[in-house]
């Protein structure tokens, strides 16, 4: 069995965390956005599908994905109240209020119909969820996919046995060192998706996984 660290904090700690963090967020995760726009730029949402976002944060994919779906409204589910609101307001000043469809809630339920989506994007939040927990969060992208439909994922990829310094200060500070790296490609295989598109970077030193799965 593939190893990875757990998640010690609560979802209730993480809805607090990301309320604090969600003014300056855009500030400092601004190194992560490059990674973003390349899975993206691989999930290639096109005019009229329906689109849903895991952990639209602040909005910044939010915003792409909403003007590559025009004229179809994107969904998005967030722990964090007043990351929803950071991200409606982006959405508005952008003329775009109207393009979305935002809830605030765990998506480790999805309250969302079978084979309601032809695409997901979940972007550094995967890695959020506990270890025991990500593969009912898989399953539940699968159940909302319709067939054939994308998942596009972008992730801390864990490497290596040995504990990267990052994962240290996730194990020690586990409400400020939030993420942490893992098997995002198997954990997607094993519930039945097939992984069509496969691209590492590196972020500051640490491995990043963009992915593309189709149901
Ligand atoms: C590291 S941020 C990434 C934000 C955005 N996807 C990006 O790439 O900039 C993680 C986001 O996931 C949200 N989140 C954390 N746990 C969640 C959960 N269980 N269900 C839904 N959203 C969650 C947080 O509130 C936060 O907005």
């Amino acid at each position: 069995m593939l190893k990875i660290s757990r998640v010690s904090r609560t979802k209730e700690e993480a809805s607090q965390n990301y309320d604090r963090l969600s003014r300056l967020y855009d500030l400092f995760a601004s190194s992560e956005k490059k990674f973003t726009d390349f899975g993206l730029e691989m999930l290639a949402v096109q005019s009229g599908e329906s689109v849903l976002e895991i952990g639209f944060g602040t909005g910044h994919a939010l915003l792409k994905l909403a003007r590559a779906a025009h004229p179809a409204i994107v969904n998005g589910i967030d722990i964090s109240k007043k990351m929803r609101i950071v991200a409606e307001r982006k959405l508005r000043r952008a003329g775009l209020k109207n393009a979305i469809r935002l809830k605030t809630g765990d998506a480790a339920k999805l309250p969302y119909d079978n084979f309601q989506f032809d695409a997901i994007f979940i972007s550094f939040t995967l890695e959020l969820f506990d270890t025991p927990e990500m593969p009912f969060v898989l399953q539940e992208c699968y159940r909302v996919l319709k067939p054939g439909g994308r998942l596009g994922v972008v992730a801390l990829k864990k490497e290596c046995r040995a504990i990267h310094v990052y994962e240290w200060f996730h194990e020690k500070m586990p409400t400020f060192v939030d993420c942490r790296p893992i098997y995002a490609k198997e954990s997607i295989e094993d519930v039945g998706f097939q992984i069509t598109k496969n691209k590492k970077m590196t972020m500051w030193g640490l491995p990043v996984d963009i992915l593309l799965a189709k149901k």
